[in-house]
């Protein structure tokens, strides 16, 4: 097949990719030049495990075309998919600016044939029907579309594996011919088809995402109360996740969820339900206990700290990504130099972002090492693997005081306590 995708993000590129890598043409359109030369070189551009070799290896199969050009790719196109942004306005709803304006393009640009439209970005129940409305204004007479909703389900960090071997792909359309050519599109992915209504495809993205939001936001909520009363948070939700029908995953308490989906995707939804006068407390207080972590974990390294020249290891909003939208640490960093802190950082892929966000308010370390030197404590944010069994006994001798405040609980407190650390982590017993 020929296809278009529009946007060059994580859901633009790496959905291009794996398309490219499965024998099919791929036009994938972006606005900057500059990004499009540099992906055109094989520089993926954003950080993501295998991501440059997929990229390499299609673009020297002359299977991944960049363009500016609607025109050049639209017309030719029997898919075109919108994989843009729909960042959070100030009120938290969805902007939807980017993805009208490519839906205007599109609609000036169908070949006179049939094309199915589907929008892979995350967008509000209603968005895929004014897409159609707006297309259906603009296409010619010869052109013929539908629209489907096929929402993306991949995270940072494992992107190829979970587009190559998804639990499921969902796909939502009115139109059986639409669904047809998108099942034939998806056929050689792993993964449940779930065949439904437009509607139910853009709310089981927002669905998806929120009910992991809560269940990241209840760990953080138990975790307070283990803090409070000696009980040990890694204890209770161990016993707590061996219930299959709740299970352990997404119940691991921290400085509360970042990054560009869990946080807007929950605003989102409170917007959607609260203007359709759905009550939306559970989903407030999901976004209020993600706030309350990042907070907690500050007042802990505020009060605790023995002075105020820390190291900090890990930037980014979670373990391989140099991703730092909405990232706790940028949150928390900012608390912390709000109140007189001086920060050096190290994190193996995200210091550039965070450079272009905090500039030299902070300073910046070559290693892990380098960023613990003559500091008064070390504050650990992600839990990349390089830190899981790094030297403790160096990091300890190069602590000007022995201070360790571990917001993803990678270390064990009875031995961080017996190797001579104070050791403060989340919702856990500490000696
Ligand atoms: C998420 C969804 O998982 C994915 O399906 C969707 O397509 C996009 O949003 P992503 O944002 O890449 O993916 O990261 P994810 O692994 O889900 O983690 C999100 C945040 O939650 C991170 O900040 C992570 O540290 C935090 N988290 C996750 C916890 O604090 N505790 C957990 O138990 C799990």
């Amino acid at each position: 097949m020929t296809i278009t995708l529009v946007g060059h993000g994580y859901v633009g590129l790496v959905s291009a990719c794996v398309f490219a890598d499965l024998g099919n043409t791929v036009y994938v359109i972006g606005r900057n030049q500059e990004k499009l030369d540099r992906l055109k070189s094989g520089d993926p551009i954003i950080y993501e495990p295998g991501l440059e070799e997929l990229l390499k290896k299609n673009l020297s199969a002359k299977r991944l075309i960049f363009t500016t050009s609607y025109k050049e790719a639209i017309p030719s196109s029997e898919v075109v998919m919108i994989g843009v942004g729909t960042p959070p306005t100030e009120t938290g709803e969805a902007d939807l600016t980017s993805v009208l304006a490519v839906a205007t393009e599109i609609g000036k640009n169908l070949g006179p044939h049939y094309t199915v439209v589907s929008c892979k970005s995350t967008v509000p129940v209603g968005t895929n029907r004014k897409i159609e409305e707006v297309i259906s204004k603009l296409k010619s007479p010869q052109a013929s579309f539908e629209v489907a909703s096929c929402p993306e389900f991949l995270r940072e960090g494992t992107a190829l594996n979970d587009t190559f071997q998804p639990d499921r792909i969902v796909i939502g359309s009115d139109s059986q011919k639409a669904i047809n050519v998108l099942l034939k599109l998806h056929e050689p992915l792993e993964g449940e088809r779930v065949v439904v209504g437009l509607e139910s495809a853009e709310i089981i993205k927002y669905a998806s995402n929120s009910i992991l939001s809560t269940k990241i936001s209840f760990a953080n909520l138990i975790s307070f109360i283990c803090e409070k009363t000696g009980a040990d948070v890694e204890e209770v939700l161990q016993g707590v996740g061996l219930d299959k029908r709740i299970g352990r995953l997404f119940l691991y308490p921290g400085t509360g969820y970042g990054g560009s989906c869990f946080p807007k995707d929950v605003l989102a939804l409170i917007n959607t339900g609260s203007s359709f006068d759905v009550d939306m407390t559970l989903l407030k207080s999901v976004d209020t206990i993600n706030k309350q972590a990042q907070a907690l974990f500050a007042e802990k390294i505020i009060t605790n700290a023995p002075g105020k020249n820390i190291g900090v290891w890990g930037l980014a909003f979670k373990p391989n990504t140099d991703d730092v939208r909405f990232a706790p640490a940028l949150h928390v960093i900012k608390t912390l130099l709000d109140n007189g802190f001086s920060v050096t950082a190290y994190d193996p892929e995200g210091m550039d972002n965070t450079r272009a966000i905090l500039g030299d308010a902070i300073s910046y370390a070559q290693s892990p090492f380098d960023a613990v030197d003559s500091k008064d404590a070390l504050v650990i944010f992600t839990d990349w693997n390089e830190f899981k069994q790094i030297d403790l006994a160096k990091v300890k001798s190069l602590l000007k005081q022995p201070y360790i405040f571990d917001g993803r609980n990678m270390y064990e407190p009875a031995k961080m306590a017996e190797a001579g650390f104070h050791y403060f982590s989340i919702g856990r017993k500490h000696t």
